[in-house]
């Protein structure tokens, strides 16, 4: 596996790979891997010739400078953990290599990037979307991984990969969970004990809503309230919404009609959490 910090020799070599006629999967990270991200990197290895995997801490996507300084690093575990996924590049620019100084460039998506994550973290998604269109000029991929966990994040980068005609088909893979149905995040380290023991009520609740509107349930207020009462039963840690959405949109639904995405936020004493849980039509 080669290293790379200059993303000129990264551009340089990902088209020489291009011209030569192999396909390019790319899993864009910020590093403190775990097995939700080795699943999108498995899955890119069986789907490419090439495995690229970035690992960037973008400085630019955190609304919160604690949340920027307490994210967590182990660069040699990480780079381990990237050469036994079969990655042949791992590509770890620094700051000043992605944001020369001066006024920036930045790339927003309007509209998606206002709503549930992008309201409670203001300026968040516009420094995802920012990063992903940097980190998609410079890995020239065939194709892009993201996780069903950051599901919003997710259809960001869909919409802005359509709307500036870039090239990789984003593919969004399933969120890997702990057997007690928590899903792995690089902040669950930050949890307490005693908050450890209560995440997992997230996945229960969000599961007990699928199972209501596959029931036939289609009250979205009853549905909310359901899934508050059930985690309020468990933790004190208060949540920043509960959404009851359509998945493609986010729009806000009257009635639950499957498809339907059930989506929450929890502010935990050290760790904010999301989860969701897509209801299939
Ligand atoms: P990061 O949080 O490191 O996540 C990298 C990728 O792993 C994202 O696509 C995320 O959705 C996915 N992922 C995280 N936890 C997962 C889980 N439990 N199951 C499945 N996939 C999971 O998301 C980012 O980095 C950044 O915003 C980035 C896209 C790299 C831009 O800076």
């Amino acid at each position: 596996m080669l290293v790379l910090d200059d993303p000129g020799k990264v551009q340089e070599l990902t088209e020489a790979w291009r011209r030569a006629g192999e396909r390019i999967g790319f899993v864009p990270t910020m590093g403190a891997l775990h097995a939700g991200h080795q699943a999108l990197l498995a899955r890119a290895r069986a789907e490419n010739t090439r495995l690229v995997i970035s690992l960037f801490v973008n400085p630019t996507q955190f609304d919160r400078p604690d949340d920027f300084r307490t994210y967590p690093h182990d660069l040699p575990r990480d780079l381990r953990l990237a050469e036994e996924a079969g990655c042949d590049l791992a590509w770890t620019p620094t700051a000043l290599q992605m944001y020369p100084p001066g006024p920036p460039t930045v790339v927003e998506v309007t509209g998606l990037s206002g709503i549930l994550e992008g309201a409670a973290r203001p300026g968040h998604f516009r420094g995802v979307a920012t990063v992903v269109t940097k980190l998609f000029h410079i890995v020239r991929a065939h194709r892009a991984y993201f996780g069903a966990k950051d599901w919003q994040q997710a259809i960001i980068v869909r919409r802005l990969v359509a709307d500036l005609k870039m090239e990789p088909e984003i593919v969004i893979c399933p969120t890997v969970r702990e057997p007690d149905g928590l899903a792995l995040s690089s902040r669950n380290v930050n949890l307490t004990p005693e908050e450890r023991r209560a995440a997992p009520v997230l996945f229960r609740a969000l599961s007990w809503g699928a199972g209501e509107i596959r029931a036939g349930r289609r009250d979205p207020d009853a549905l909310r309230r359901g899934i508050g009462a059930r985690i309020a039963a468990a933790t004190a840690a208060p949540l920043d919404y509960i959404a009851v959405v359509r998945p493609e949109t986010l729009e806000p639904l009257l009635a639950a009609d499957p498809p339907v995405l059930l989506a929450l936020a929890i502010r935990f004493s050290r760790a904010r959490l999301i989860d969701n849980l897509l209801v299939e039509a």
